[in-house]
């Protein structure tokens, strides 16, 4: 049930039958309840237009619009807005609906393709904290959009191409005369180091460097060898990364930049012939006027260095092609951290001008900010080390563990190991997607790992309270009568929260931002505490009508937090 796209309906119908036409539909969710739930908000905008009083059209809305079977009462209040209060019996009756629906009542959306980048680290190097939200975000993202139907084509964009890969594979090829490659690459981080530092300081080392890219690019079989052994131990490190965070990327998901090599050239050839693309100093560059700087110099866009080398922008290029022509996508979402805005605006009008992507496809790059450490400068070890993913998950487990382990609790040791594992993973997970993903956030284990507050463990615990007093009442969620009657002013809250889900999926999935999922999953909890105080469920004398009716809302609530936390890809559990 979306309530707002049907009250837009509503109005939007009895705005036609006053002979309106082409009005907007402002509907909002009321900022207080005596306000009711929704307020329409386009009478003023009407008035000015047919020049009217505002109070006088909004009255007139009121008397037109068939909203009978859904509010009990439309009032007009201050310049003319039209508040909304659902009523009760429909409410519930919506409640019970969902209740019977596996889908919680939330239908499917009209499908589209939508392809989603994310993750995308650089296999030269470990994956550390800068692909943490990335990974997590777009997890999210992905599932919240397969959720509602559409079909969704992962997308990891690994750094497996480019220079530096010269260096790493003559590095590699001298460890293998005394070493397995496993071993030799079980540290990427120090073995990246190592490289590097011969190649700074090395002159021969350097010049075997330099031909194994050359020999990389000419596809030569021995170092395409020796490239796919390093690309397969590093795949694998991220794996390890992805199996702790419960990630759904697969290897089948993995379209790396090596994947459009044989592309870059065609694309440079191609934006050549169209006349987009021209060569300066020896180098194939794109002119872009629209991103001129205050002087009124366009921006410069390389696509094809002087030497002959490509870029990173050139096969951005050649995926965007790949993604909109071979794959059909209709939507194409990269989460990457905001720097690279610029990058990502510059080749989607690049792209848009070769005519890569048709209008009607879109190109949504959705940037986050960056990880601070309590110091507020970005995130790294105290040595100023980056921050290994591995380990600081690790660490999350174990943190878990202690804190779990002072609190009472009746758990085995073998389930408090399985319980520390999801809400320390849940933690940090959590922390990334409640923020919203374009501010900067501080990562504190303190705050992420607290009870209270919108945190994992706060839902997590929520949610097995709500399971707990099932347990308690002696009924499943399977038998339950579920007649709901809404007498409180708590039930009514509760269930008007409960039928917003549908809403907020759709708003994560349109704007790529978990974290409104995350504000209503604890809007629903805290609704639930509320009324969890003020409505008795299991205290004896409550009437039985009442007390399943208690119930089956409650049971709502347990089914809501465990479809939204799993949407978020935080698991649940029966009791910690
Ligand atoms: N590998 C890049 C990085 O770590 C992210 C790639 C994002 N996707 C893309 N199509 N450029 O910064």
């Amino acid at each position: 049930m979306n309530i707002h796209a049907l009250l837009v309906s509503r109005f939007s119908e009895a705005l036609t039958e006053m002979g309106i036409e082409d009005a907007p539909i402002p509907v909002s969710r009321s900022a207080r309840p005596e306000f009711g739930e929704y307020q329409f908000n386009g009478a003023m905008a009407l008035a000015k237009k047919l020049k009217q009083k505002p109070r006088d059209i909004a009255d007139n809305i009121v008397n037109t619009v068939k909203l009978s079977d859904i509010a009990d009462k439309l009032e007009v209040a201050g310049p003319g807005f039209i508040n909304v209060h659902l009523s009760d019996a429909w409410l519930a009756n919506q409640c019970e609906l969902a209740l019977h629906d596996p889908r919680l009542g939330v239908a499917k959306a009209p499908q589209k393709t939508v392809v989603v980048d994310y993750s995308s680290p650089n296999l030269a190097k470990e994956m550390h904290v800068g692909h943490l939200r990335t990974t997590i975000i777009g997890d999210a993202v992905v599932k919240v959009l397969e959720f509602l139907g559409h079909k969704v084509i992962r997308q990891n964009h690994m750094g497996d191409w480019g220079t530096q890969f010269g260096m790493l594979l003559a590095h590699l090829s001298d460890k293998l005369e005394h070493e397995m490659a496993e071993t030799a690459l079980s540290d990427l981080e120090d073995f990246y180091r190592e490289a590097k530092i011969r190649f700074d300081e090395e002159e021969s080392f350097a010049d075997r460097a330099r031909e194994y890219v050359v020999r990389l690019q000419s596809g030569d079989k021995q170092c395409l060898a020796l490239w796919e052994k390093f690309i397969d131990i590093s795949i694998t490190h991220s794996e390890e990364v992805y199996d702790k965070l419960n990630v759904s990327l697969t290897r089948d998901d993995i379209m790396g930049e090596s994947a459009y090599n044989h592309d870059l050239a065609n694309v440079v050839a191609d934006l050549k012939d169209k006349g987009i693309a021209e060569e300066d100093q020896g180098a194939q560059v794109v002119f872009i006027p629209e991103l001129a700087d205050k002087e009124g110099n366009p921006a410069v866009y390389i696509v094809q260095k002087s030497g002959g080398g490509y870029l990173y922008a050139t096969t951005d290029l050649a995926a965007m092609r790949y993604r909109s022509q071979t794959l059909d996508a209709d939507r194409t979402l990269i989460l990457t951290d905001a720097r690279q805005a610029l990058h990502f605006k510059q080749t989607e009008i690049v792209g848009r001008k070769a005519g890569f992507m048709q209008d009607t496809q879109t190109y949504e790059h959705c940037p986050f900010g960056m990880m601070l450490g309590s110091d507020g400068k970005p995130f790294k070890t105290r040595s100023g080390g980056t921050v290994k993913l591995v380990e600081l998950l690790d660490e999350a487990v174990e943190r878990a563990r202690s804190l779990l382990a002072e609190r009472d609790t009746d758990l085995s040791a073998e389930e408090l190991d399985d319980v520390a594992r999801i809400v320390g993973i849940g933690a940090v997970k959590y922390a990334d997607l409640n923020k919203n993903r374009t501010t900067d956030y501080m990562f504190s284990w303190d705050s992420m790992l607290s009870f209270e507050g919108n945190t994992a463990p706060y839902l997590q615990y929520a949610y097995t309270r709500v399971r707990s007093l099932f347990r308690k009442s002696g009924m499943g969620l399977d038998n339950l009568p579920c007649d709901i009657t809404l007498t409180e002013k708590q039930e009514h809250a509760l269930a008007v929260q409960l039928m917003q889900f549908e809403e907020v999926v759709g708003t994560v999935s349109r704007d790529a931002t978990p974290h409104v999922l995350c504000t209503y999953l604890y809007d629903v909890a805290s609704a639930f505490m509320t009324f969890y105080e003020a409505c008795p469920i299991l205290k004896p004398g409550t009437k039985d009508a009442v007390k399943h009716s208690r119930l089956a809302l409650s049971a709502l609530v347990s089914r809501t937090l465990k479809q939204g936390l799993t949407l978020l890809g935080i698991e649940t559990l029966e009791k910690m």
